[in-house]
């Protein structure tokens, strides 16, 4: 069997007749979203088949399953990063057990930085399209096609009504929320200067290390995906606030307060209709 169908059979044991219909995966820092789902029940990557761990702080490793703000979610705590050198294919397996356990949605949430001077650390950024820079993609290799097609568009990958909801939404919560253009790198190093002025002449609003290879592997089978970043840090060259790793984290924890905010208004609202 599929990794990903092992890991789907483990998570419906956990998951108890409990029918998710949204997985979230949670960046750096993040993960305290999480703390608000009810009836939580969790469990270590480490008890997923084929599920990647994580060892970079502020990513936890852990599933969780159960409701927030109503709606029954699968919420993914920390993910594998290209740069901690897991083959890109590797990032399969947790975009395609949320699917398999019947979610419709994918919303994903990462910290990067700003390229933009306008743009400052704590701002929330709603992903409107990518860049792959990261010189990989997930779906290299044969095509599984129980999940999708070989040459999958990546057109509208990043929701347009999911979008308008949640631009809807923030203002409804007092939540300043922007939209912009997400540039994925392979990292683990940061942007030179030069970098981050190249970035932002190819239409780039924010650069980050993750986010790009889930949404391909999510679009690929048929997932809906929204996905916002917090803004931690200027690229560098830009500005004061460099990227080390502790003030990221710092940063992402108290717009992580906003950016929860938003996401139980959307799942709120998402409760009301029918699945
Ligand atoms: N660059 C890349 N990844 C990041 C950054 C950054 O400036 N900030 C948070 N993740």
């Amino acid at each position: 069997m599929h990794e990903a169908e092992r890991a789907a059979t483990v998570v419906r044991a956990l998951a108890k007749g409990l029918a998710p219909r949204v997985g979230l995966i949670l960046g750096s820092g993040l993960g305290s979203i999480a703390d608000a789902i009810e009836d939580a029940v969790d469990i270590g990557y480490q008890e997923l088949p084929g599920f990647p761990a994580s060892k970079v702080a502020g990513h936890a490793g852990r599933l969780v399953v159960g409701r927030l703000a109503g709606t029954p979610v699968v919420c993914l705590k920390g993910r594998a990063h290209l740069y901690e050198g897991a083959p890109a294919q590797a990032l399969q397996v947790p975009v395609r057990t949320l699917k398999l356990v019947g979610c419709s949605t994918l919303f994903i949430t990462n910290a990067a930085g700003s390229t933009r001077r306008t743009l400052k650390p704590g701002a929330l950024m709603l992903i409107s399209d990518h860049v792959n820079l990261t010189g990989m993609n997930p779906l290299i290799g044969a095509n599984d096609d129980n999940f999708g097609p070989r040459f999958p568009a990546m057109e509208d990958a990043y929701d347009p009504e999911l979008r308008a909801d949640l631009l809807r939404l923030a203002t409804g919560v007092r939540v300043r929320l922007r939209e912009g253009v997400y540039l994925a790198c392979l990292g683990p190093s940061y942007e030179t200067p030069a970098e981050i002025r190249a970035f932002a002449t190819m239409g780039a609003d924010a650069v980050g290390m993750s986010t790009v290879p889930e949404v391909i592997v999510a679009r690929h089978c048929g997932l809906k995906v929204a996905a916002i970043s917090v803004i931690t840090n200027f690229g560098a060259g830009l500005g004061e606030l460099s990227a080390a790793h502790e003030r990221v984290l710092d940063i992402a924890a108290t717009a992580a307060r906003d950016l929860g905010r938003l996401i139980q208004a959307w799942l709120a609202e998402l409760a009301q209709t029918a699945p």
